[in-house]
């Protein structure tokens, strides 16, 4: 037995017993020292009386308290007893009072009941008399109103005209121009034989617009109607009768007979006066625009090709090389100017080239809503094989849906391969036309100008299967392929004509550029008078520099060309500010499904081709009955400014595995809302991918970076091991922040501090701009140039 078991069998403390057990000369150190059950024996003896005495003691103690205990619960139970009765009395005197209350109340209710009685009786009397009077005096001023609001009506009508006459002047009022556009539309159907005259689409602009007109104009109170429409066509978007119409504006001071088109600020005048909001469609709002030819109109066209491959396979040698042969077969000894897009011809047949070659600039020009290119070229070379680039090009080319034609450069040299180019690519999934598939290949040299002729045989073949059409009487349209500010000549830009015929003399917006055309040079430096569906030309006479990706249109006048271009310029800056376009994202992709959307493509970006393939794998076993999923494009290494350029085109979410993306494009991503998401293991993949197909997304544990910091020195400190001395470039890193060591956009340490110092004093933070050591807890193999991201992990809430 113990001694602070037997101290507390006696009810005394351990210390207490052990004085008393040394002063009997047993042998114990403390109360967890054992004793003997001899020595117990002994003690019991020993101590039995003083015990026995101890414990009455107690016993007496403890009985004291109860009692004392029995005698308050007595004295309260007394209290309650009283409070109970003193209660039900409370209640017993106000169900008396109540009762009391009631009757008196009773009593004054009936009294009160027959004096109203009376007076009733007497208001009735009076009231009598004087609704007599009130009904002759609000004759009167019944007479007065009317006489009134006559005159406000005519008040009204005419502040209406006046600030319709101000408006008109302020928006620089189109119908002129509308109407003579109009007119000459007209007279060119007309000359055609086509179409009765009667609603002539005002301007090109109109297209759109009037299309919707005609099915639901009037859409909870919001009128949708195109600039330029006629009394008639206002009257009968909004169902009322044209001679309605015709007398408001009569009474505006505005004399409008039923053909007559309207000016904006009059249909918006109109539309209040009918309880409406008028959205005039204006030739700004271009986006809404939906184009439908006639077929009947649409004739053939050449083709637009780009050139795109790895670096040195010889885009731009190839380019030359076609270049050079087309002119030569045409016009012995023309020199092609260089304006950013070339014109060869083979069998009397037009091929354009965009001069531009590469994936970066086809997908930049895609992003920014230009489709120009018809047929892509892939350059791969024979002596070299496929790279990371010619799967990239082979990528963004495949997302726009835009057929390939591979050209197998090279073949001239030794060591050149070209089978083994056609082994690898179909093993991407591009199978050669003559093993079977549906990608024609050509052999070429660039430098001996061999299997050329074929290329271009081969780019007119796709381009006939292609059915390329387009309208070549409609007012020209198209893309800014590039453009520059020449000294001699001002602002020059090269456009593609995509429709219509661009005319010297045509008054064009081109982004926010606008003009009259004062001359059209084609690329073989010749001034043109013309030009049409997929020829390129130098436009001279825009006002200011566009880009290259603007689009491009002919207008009715120089005063449109300027206004829409102001509005263009004021939206773009006013875009700036908003969110662009509405991405797919994981977050709404179970909405997306309802919506009816099938495909999740996404871009996978890894630090290694094995991770490429396990996540590829993994996401191909994932069930794909509601939705496929595609991986698009796949690489190793951080994610890059291209990359994101193509989710941005093809609406696309990145998938990073253990990379990171570059500044820029994460600003991109940032700036264009594409959904990028960064995994360091597969599962998470699958279990985000799974649970937002339901709608199910979880709050994200999400990565707040803290700072991003670079190593520029190392140094080794016995016992500690490697410490960095780096250079904090962003935010503020926090002494308990985890980190991740991320060399070349790869990850390649994810870990937490061990030290952060600034001149040898251990510090909290540290913020961007200083210098500080930093240790990293288990890892030695840091270098200089790594970056060391600093984060915090946080759990933020799902949006709904
Ligand atoms: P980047 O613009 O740098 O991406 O390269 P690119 O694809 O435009 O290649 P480029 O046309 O500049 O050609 C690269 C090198 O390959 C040059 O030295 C060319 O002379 C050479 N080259 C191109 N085509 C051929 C060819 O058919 N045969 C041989 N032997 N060399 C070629
Ligand atoms: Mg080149």
């Amino acid at each position: 037995m113990r001694v602070h078991e037997l101290a507390k069998e006696f009810g005394m403390s351990s210390a207490e017993l052990l004085e008393k057990i040394q002063a009997m000369k047993i042998p114990a150190k403390n109360h967890a020292s054992t004793l003997v059950e001899a020595y117990v024996d002994k003690i019991r003896k020993a101590l039995g009386p003083e015990i026995a005495e101890r414990q009455m003691e107690l016993e007496a103690e403890r009985l004291k308290q109860e009692a004392a205990e029995a005698a308050k619960r007595a004295i309260e139970e007394a209290a309650a007893a009283r409070a109970e009765a003193e209660r039900r009395a409370a209640e017993e005197a106000a169900r008396n009072a109540e009762e009391e209350e009631r009757k008196v109340a009773e009593e004054a209710a009936h009294k009160a009941e027959l004096e109203a009685d009376k007076a009733r009786k007497e208001a009735e009397k009076v009231a009598a008399k004087e609704a007599e009077k009130a009904h002759a005096e609000a004759e009167a001023k019944r007479r007065e109103d009317e006489a009134k609001q006559e005159a406000e009506e005519r008040e009204r009508y005419k502040r209406m005209a006046a600030e319709a006459e101000e408006a008109a002047k302020k928006s620089r009022d189109l119908i002129v121009e509308a109407a003579a556009a109009a007119a000459a539309d007209g007279a060119k159907k007309g000359k055609k034989g086509k179409k009765p005259s009667g609603k002539h689409e005002p301007t090109e602009q109109a297209v759109g617009p009037k299309q919707a007109q005609t099915v639901q104009p009037v859409v909870d109170g919001v009128l949708t109607i195109a600039e330029g429409s006629t009394v008639a066509e206002f009257a009968d978007a909004i169902g009322v009768p044209p001679n309605d119409v015709v007398k408001k504006l009569f009474m505006m001071g505005q004399p409008y007979t039923v053909n007559q088109p309207l000016a904006t600020p009059l249909l918006d005048k109109l539309g209040e006066d009918y309880g409406l909001l008028v959205e005039v469609m204006a030739p700004g709002a271009e986006l809404e625009e939906i184009i439908v030819d006639d077929p009947a109109d649409l004739v053939e066209r050449p083709p637009v090709v780009t050139v795109m491959g790895h670096v040195d396979h010889g885009k731009t040698s190839l380019l030359d090389a076609i270049r050079s042969t087309g002119v030569a077969a045409t016009e012995a000894g023309g020199i092609t100017q260089h304006i950013g897009a070339s014109v060869v011809h083979k069998n009397g047949k037009q091929i354009t080239f965009i001069d531009t070659p590469g994936h970066e600039a086809f997908t930049a020009m895609r992003a920014r809503g230009a489709n120009m290119t018809d047929i892509a070229i892939l350059v791969v070379a024979a002596d070299d094989s496929v790279m990371p680039q010619t799967v990239e090009a082979l990528d963004h080319a495949r997302a726009a849906k835009v057929p390939i034609i591979v050209a197998v450069n090279k073949v001239d040299k030794d060591g050149a391969n070209p089978e083994r180019v056609r082994k690898e690519l179909s093993d991407r999934g591009v199978i050669p036309e003559e093993w079977g598939g549906d990608t024609p290949f050509v052999d070429v040299s660039a430098k001996k100008h061999t299997g050329i002729e074929d290329l271009l045989e081969m780019i007119l073949l796709v381009a006939e299967v292609g059915e390329l059409k387009a309208n070549p009487s409609a007012s020209a349209r198209g893309t800014v392929v590039e453009a520059k500010l020449d000294r001699g000549r001002g602002p020059v830009a090269t456009v593609l004509v995509q429709r219509g015929t661009l005319k010297v003399g045509d008054a064009v917006v081109a982004g926010t550029a606008h003009g009259r055309v004062r001359a059209l040079i084609d690329p073989k430096g010749k001034h043109v008078h013309t030009a049409t569906p997929a020829n390129p030309v130098e436009i001279l006479g825009l006002s200011s520099v566009p880009s290259a990706g603007d689009d491009f249109k002919v207008v009715v006048d120089d005063r449109a060309a300027r206004q829409i271009a102001e509005e263009r310029d004021l939206k773009r800056r006013l875009s700036e500010q908003l969110p662009t376009k509405d991405h797919m994202t994981l977050e709404d992709l179970f909405g997306k499904i309802q919506e009816g959307v099938q495909d999740l493509n996404v871009i996978v970006k890894a630090d290694t081709q094995g991770s490429i393939e396990a996540l590829r794998d993994s996401l191909a076993k994932l069930d794909q009955v509601e939705v496929r999923i595609n991986v698009l494009h796949s690489g190793v290494g951080a994610i890059t400014e291209t990359d994101v350029m193509l989710a941005d085109a093809s609406d696309l979410i990145i998938i990073g595995f253990n990379v990171r993306p570059e500044p820029k494009a994460k600003a991109l991503a940032e700036q264009t809302k594409v959904d990028m998401r960064l995994y360091r293991v597969i599962y998470k993949v699958i279990e985000d991918i799974n649970a937002a197909r339901v709608g199910m997304l979880k709050p994200t544990i999400e990565e707040q970076e803290t700072a991003s910091i670079e190593v520029r020195e190392l140094f080794r400190v016995p016992k500690i091991g490697v410490i960095a001395g780096c250079y904090v470039q962003e935010g503020e890193v926090t002494r308990d922040d985890l980190v991740r060591v991320v060399r070349e956009g790869t990850i390649i340490f994810d870990g937490k501090l061990h030290s952060l110092r600034r001149f040898k004093e251990d510090v909290k933070s540290v913020k961007a701009g200083y210098e500080c050591g930093v240790g990293i807890e288990n890892f030695q193999d840091l270098k200089e140039g790594d970056v060391i991201e600093a984060y915090k992990v946080v759990e933020v809430a799902r949006e709904e």
